[in-house]
């Protein structure tokens, strides 16, 4: 640790005030440790206080919220979810004016200052709106998709991947022991980031993404191959490929956002592989919600540290209506609108770089 004399603090326009933090969306690891960084550095270089919102923005809009401290948030650093809840609520579901009216009243109540919104595509897609409608606002980054584009990387997304190629190295040893075709699907919607850096790291002979269509006779040609060898092929996917030409839906009904629920990628690819492949042992390994969560790993604890740090000096500089964002190795704030503009999906050039080799 390094040690500095005098309290630190400095005087800026947010010297002083009252945030109110929320984590939105889906949750990942690193959440707390952005808490976590935020209320101790906000507290003892800005004099800062700190109210955190339960749920997201359904505890803006409910008024719902705790206060945190220097003493609740010091244990958070390795601590999987995040502490205050998180929910899908679109405050402005029933329109942008409505929506600033109940959050506007809402910090009036609670006499918060200013807001810390951390969340991926849609909460910050909402705190673009309240910013622009004058609500004192920033935000910090975080999905295990990794898609947000004024980003070079999110927190949450190199725990995920960890723990997907810790499965595949264990599944690759029981689908070689049973000579089988082992598939496993992990989270991704619209970006295979997370498909991509698993299947490398794991050695995948097979990774599809969602930005790629799907060759079904490619993929059972480039299996075959490999069990011709006596290997036991390795099939990574993301949950939003388009094994059948369109992305496999669990239910049509969407949420607050207007996303649907994808489901089923892997079951679809399965049969489709197993019909052109009759008589080989295959096994689909779905890994959802364990790439959510548990510990955050080093890297996404520094990176989420730093995001934390970020916002607030943000804060206590007014600059507000900015996003915490990593570029190269710098952690600098770029405009909130930034963020959710346009989704980072994997660029052809980058499946360029392998697309010929046979692993
Ligand atoms: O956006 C992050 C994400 O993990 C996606 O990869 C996935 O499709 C979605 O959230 C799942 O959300 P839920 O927790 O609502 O099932």
């Amino acid at each position: 640790m390094a040690v500095t004399s005098g309290a630190g603090r400095a005087a800026g326009p947010g010297a002083g005030w009252r945030v109110g933090l929320l984590t939105g969306g889906g949750d990942c690891p690193g959440l707390n440790a952005v808490l976590r960084a935020a209320v101790l550095a906000g507290t003892q270089r800005h004099g800062m206080s700190f109210l955190g919102f339960r749920d997201g923005w359904r505890g803006v809009l409910d008024g719902d919220a705790v206060p945190l401290g220097e003493a609740d948030v010091r244990p958070l650093l390795a601590r999987g979810g995040t502490v205050l809840g998180s929910s899908r609520t679109n405050p402005l579901a029933d329109g942008v004016e409505e929506g600033v009216r109940r959050v506007r009243a809402s910090l009036q109540r609670l006499g918060v200052d200013a807001l810390l919104a951390i969340g991926g595509e849609d909460t910050l897609g909402v705190a673009t709106a309240l910013h622009e409608a004058g609500v004192p606002v920033v935000g910090a980054p975080k999905t295990i998709d990794d898609d947000l584009s004024a980003t070079d990387a999110t927190f949450g997304f190199d725990t995920a991947v960890q723990t997907a190629v810790e499965a595949c190295d264990r599944l690759v040893t029981t689908g070689a022991s049973h000579h089988r075709v082992m598939l496993v699907e992990v989270m991704g919607r619209h970006a295979g980031w997370i498909a991509l850096h698993t299947g490398t790291a794991a050695g995948a002979h097979v990774t599809l993404l969602p930005e790629e269509p799907v060759d079904l006779d490619a993929v059972a040609t480039v299996l075959r191959e490999v069990l011709d060898r006596g290997e036991a092929p390795l099939v990574v996917l993301s949950e939003g490929a388009q094994v059948l030409g369109e992305q496999a839906v669990r239910t049509a009904q969407r949420d607050a956002f207007g996303h649907v629920q994808l489901g089923g990628a892997g079951e679809q690819l399965e049969r489709e592989l197993q019909r052109r492949l009759p008589g080989v042992s295959m096994r689909l390994t779905v890994l959802g919600h364990l790439l959510r969560g548990g510990t955050p790993s080093a890297a996404d604890r520094v990176l989420a540290t730093r995001f934390g740090l970020s916002a607030v000096e943000a804060l206590a500089s007014g600059r507000l209506g900015t996003m915490a964002a990593l570029r190269g190795v710098d952690v600098v704030q770029v405009p909130l609108a930034e963020a959710t503009g346009v989704l980072r999906t994997v660029p052809p050039e980058r499946r360029a770089e392998t697309a010929d080799l046979r692993w």
